[in-house]
């Protein structure tokens, strides 16, 4: 019998701010029902002047380390699409914050939205190496589009942190996996861009073509069939994303594409993600944290995840949720997590948006605005400070 490694625990954050999608409707002159209904988005996450990815991950992966420890944590694995720095890891910031031991292997990984489904199947691997390990998988994304352009209704922030182990308390992943890559420009991010470029509707496409390609190698390796499933985690740069690419997958199985049935295998997936907007690579394991938070009891059933990154780089696979598992979940610090940020009007988010540091090297302090436990303090000779509370 193979041993059973997955997600044995799950803690989100995000921004300090909050804009709903009311106040940008009323600057750009938009029709209010194409973001509420037409991309499925109600409002975005904006982080505060102090907040950064590192300070969002920290924040989401504290709560972890106060219920575990650190002692069996041997590998931080960050995935972002908005890194900070070239070279250094975001993730040792992060291990420094929560003070994990300096016997710790520390790396960032990247392909788009796709990265931390690439860092959760890595830190399988290595638990596999050494059940007494466990790794803690963290995904944390600032999205930023440009001003005025289609893709800013689709921003948001948010990190999700996971432990993951032997004999997990949550999810069970199973294998094999169904992989796709394909080389489009659907959406990417030079480096000297700190917003990122997409051709929005070739982006759709790109993601319905990930979705049939995974599929097809997964069922290829001898996966589970698709009535199987009870519910399925998309990742969701807009929540109405989802039901496209569940709408794509019944056909492309020849399977009806009923709306009750597609809302009950999707629904409960997408309540965070509607209120947070994009996280890039957070955003399929918001979810999973939508899902079981809402669901009744799902005890030993199978979830289907699609993962994808734009460029592009995409994963199906399967979890099978642990029995107890509801003792476990952090249902009420997820919604206060949510229901904290504070509403921002347009133009202070504006204002936030177009803030950068300054590249001459000085000492730039952040003004004060998160409440969270931990801030980005300012820059100093091209260094980031990090400060915990
Ligand atoms: N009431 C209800 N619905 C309305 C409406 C109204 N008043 N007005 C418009 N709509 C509907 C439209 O019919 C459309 O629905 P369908 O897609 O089902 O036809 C929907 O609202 C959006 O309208 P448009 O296509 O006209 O919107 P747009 O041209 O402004 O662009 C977008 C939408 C392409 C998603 C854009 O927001 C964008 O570029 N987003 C960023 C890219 C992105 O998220 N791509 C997703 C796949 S890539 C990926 O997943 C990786 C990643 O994270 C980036």
């Amino acid at each position: 019998m193979s041993i059973s490694i997955g997600i044995h625990d799950l803690s989100f954050a995000t921004g300090e701010f909050v804009l709903p999608h009311t106040a940008l409707a009323d600057y750009n002159g938009t029709e209010i029902g194409k973001y509420h209904v037409g991309i499925g988005q109600q409002s975005m996450s904006i982080p505060a002047a102090d907040e950064d990815i590192v300070t969002l991950a920290a924040t989401a992966a504290a709560p972890i380390i106060a219920r575990h420890g650190s002692d069996r944590i041997r590998t931080v694995v960050f995935a972002t699409e908005s890194s900070i720095d070239q070279a250094k890891s975001a993730g040792v910031y992060v291990h420094s914050l929560l003070g994990l031991p300096s016997a710790t292997r520390v790396v960032e990984l990247k392909q788009a939205c796709y990265g931390a489904t690439a860092a959760l199947q890595f830190a399988i691997g290595l638990v596999r190496r050494d059940p007494a390990q466990q790794v803690l998988v963290i995904a944390s994304d600032v999205s930023k589009y440009e001003l005025d352009s289609p893709g800013e209704a689709t921003q948001g922030a948010a990190a999700v942190a996971m432990l993951v182990s032997l004999d997990p308390a949550l999810v069970r992943i199973e294998d094999p996996s169904g992989l796709f890559t394909a080389d489009v420009m659907d959406f990417w991010r030079p480096n000297y861009l700190n917003t990122a470029l997409v051709d929005g509707h070739e982006s759709i496409n790109a993601y319905l073509q990930a979705v049939e390609g995974t599929w097809k190698d997964y069922t290829e390796q001898g996966g589970r069939a698709l009535e199987e499933f009870a519910a399925f985690c998309y990742h969701q740069p807009f929540t109405k994303m989802a039901y496209k690419a569940h709408t794509h997958l019944l056909n492309y199985n020849g399977q009806d594409t009923d709306k009750d049935a597609i809302a009950q295998a999707i629904g409960l997936t997408t309540a965070y993600n509607r209120v947070m907007g994009n996280s890039y690579t957070a955003s399929v394991y918001l979810a999973l944290a939508s899902l079981l938070d809402q669901a009744d009891d799902l005890t030993g059933k199978p979830i289907g995840f699609l993962s994808y990154g734009s460029g592009s780089v995409a994963e199906f696979f399967a979890g099978t949720v642990v029995a107890g598992y509801r003792d476990r979940l952090r249902t009420e610090a997820n919604q206060e997590a949510i229901a904290r940020r504070r509403p921002v009007d347009y133009a202070g988010y504006r204002d936030l948006h177009e803030r950068s540091f300054p590249t001459d090297g000085g000492d730039y302090a952040t003004e004060e605005q998160t409440t969270g436990p931990f801030r980005l303090s300012g820059i100093s000779g091209h260094k980031r400070i990090y400060q915990a509370r």
